[in-house]
């Protein structure tokens, strides 16, 4: 099997030192601020060392503000933006979808419609650039579409088959609300072949950020929680550290 490092400091010794299985799906679940983001563009910069190029497709944020905020965080995709190496996909529109849509005479469900112009933009964009990286941050936005878990199941599948038919390494960034070690899991967890989780404990009176890699087939990776920062060079974690 081969496999795509994440060039994320201290993430890739977790996995084995290998990475993630090259063009699996991983799940990025992680609480509000947490850096699922700029993990996410983070793992884009990194494949361009490797000739690598990525597509990312932005849910929620505006691409200009997502790449001066990544900027901040010493995430510096300009250049490669700009030569086409890198796609940044404004996607956000699929949240104003209403129920129902009207197409020509016919009546369309807007979740469908949500789903199908998600696939549609990230292959055209892969195809557009080449890309063998892919982000799409976050699928939430696609998931509360869907009103019961049976078709949210179903949408999420469909998407997984759509980046599985790219041949890209994927991540898909979803939300955690209960940022705790014990937690509910989420289905999501359960249709991909990675999970990562980004989350926060209160240790003592102080919170720290807490890395760990929940699943990965494939690897034989770390499974304990470890601490991470933020800082203005991005994410760091320490996989020598231990939380408690
Ligand atoms: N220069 C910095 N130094 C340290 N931490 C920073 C810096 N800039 C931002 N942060 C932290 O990074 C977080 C934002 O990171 P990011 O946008 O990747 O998170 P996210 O998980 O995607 O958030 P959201 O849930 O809003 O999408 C901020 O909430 C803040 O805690
Ligand atoms: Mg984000």
């Amino acid at each position: 099997m081969s496999y795509v490092t994440l060039g994320i400091k201290g993430v890739d010794s977790l996995l084995d030192g290998k990475g993630v299985p090259r063009g699996s799906s991983v799940l990025l679940l992680g609480a509000p601020g947490s850096g699922k983001t700029i993990f996410s563009l983070q793992f884009l910069q990194s494949g361009m060392a490797e000739g690598e190029n990525g597509v990312y497709l932005s849910m929620d944020e505006d691409p200009e503000r997502l790449l001066a905020n990544a900027k901040q965080m010493g995430v510096d995709l300009a250049k490669p933006v700009k030569d086409g190496k890198i796609a940044i996909v404004d996607a956000s529109p699929i949240r104003l979808l209403p129920a129902k849509i009207k197409l020509g005479g016919a009546e369309v469900g807007g979740h469908e419609f949500a789903l199908s112009t998600m696939i549609s933009s990230l292959t055209e964009a892969v195809k557009k650039t080449g890309a063998s990286r892919l982000v799409v941050d976050p699928i939430s936005t696609l998931i509360v579409h869907f009103s019961d878990e049976y078709t949210r199941r179903i949408a999420f599948l469909d998407l997984i088959a759509a980046a599985n038919k790219t041949k890209c390494t994927t991540i898909f960034v979803d939300e955690l609300n209960d940022a705790q070690l014990q937690r509910p899991h989420v289905f999501e967890e359960f249709l991909t072949q990675g999970v990562i989780v980004m989350s926060k404990i209160l240790a003592g009176s102080t919170f720290t950020r807490v890395f760990s890699v929940e699943k990965m087939r494939g690897v034989a990776h770390d499974t304990q929680p470890h601490p991470y920062r933020i800082t203005e060079h991005g994410i760091e974690v320490f996989p020598t550290e231990q939380i408690f």
